[in-house]
């Protein structure tokens, strides 16, 4: 079953005299469970791909379905709610709130949205951090950890609410090779954990190696996937 759907996605930016697509009429799907990779030269969209399916942003043309429902037709608030329902988000550059410790930060998007009492808080933040390694930190600031430590605890804030999907967009820029495949081996063990669906960009070849799905776009356009969910087609 298909978790998230690009149906006939154009996504244009008029900037005066210009219009640049950065997505041109694409339709494809990724499979609830997947571990996928978009991947392309810089400027190939992307970024752009994520933020629909995050419902970040709207197709100027075309529809995304993310578990079933179209985004492309949620306004603000019902978009807000979405997001803190069904979605977690791991950024490049960590997005760590300096000022709260480890724990503080994870248990940030419970407090924000879900709007849950401190008794049931606690032991998810507890489990998330035990997950990925980080529990005997949770009293850390953010400035005392290494990127991968940051990274990490980022990825047990995208999952404390136990979202049905994580949209990460070049989550291992920057780290160094290894930290960075250690990071996704994470990322990975946490969708066999926990059933979580993971869609990241990347441009890393050792990050695309452990994808399982890759979808390739080039200039806006969508030219195939490839790997264990089937050979590469031309879309
Ligand atoms: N807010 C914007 N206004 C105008 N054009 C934009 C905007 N955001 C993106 N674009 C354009 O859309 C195209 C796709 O951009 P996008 O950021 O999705 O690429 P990307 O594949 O994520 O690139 P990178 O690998 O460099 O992050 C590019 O041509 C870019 O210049
Ligand atoms: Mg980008």
């Amino acid at each position: 079953m298909a978790l998230v759907s690009l149906e006939g996605v154009t996504r244009t930016y008029d900037l005066g005299e210009v219009r640049v697509n950065a997505l041109s009429d694409v339709s494809l799907e990724v499979e609830k469970g997947a571990f996928a990779a978009l991947v392309g030269p810089s400027g190939s969209g992307k970024t752009t791909a994520l933020n629909l399916m995050g419902c970040l942003d709207k197709p100027s043309q075309g529809r995304v379905m993310v578990s079933g429902q179209d985004i492309s037709a949620l306004d603000r608030k019902q978009g807000a709610l979405f997001r803190g329902e069904k979605l977690g988000f791991v950024f490049q550059d960590f997005n760590l709130l300096p000022v709260l410790t480890v724990f503080e930060n994870v248990e940030y998007p419970l407090l924000m949205i879900l709007d849950m009492p401190r008794d049931k808080r606690g032991p998810l933040v507890e489990r998330v951090l035990e997950a990925v390694g980080m529990s005997n930190q949770s009293h850390k600031y953010p400035a005392q950890l290494s990127g991968g430590q940051k990274q990490r605890v980022a990825v047990a804030r995208a999952l404390v609410g136990k979202p049905e999907l994580v949209l990460a967009d070049e989550p291992t820029a920057n780290l160094d090779g290894k930290t960075a495949q250690k990071v996704i081996e994470l990322m990975k063990q946490m969708r066999d954990a926990f059933g979580t669906t993971f869609v990241f960009s990347t441009h890393d070849q050792r990050v695309m190696d452990q994808a399982e799905v890759l979808f390739y776009l080039e200039d806006g356009i969508f030219v195939g996937h490839s790997g264990r969910k089937g050979q590469v087609e031309n879309a």
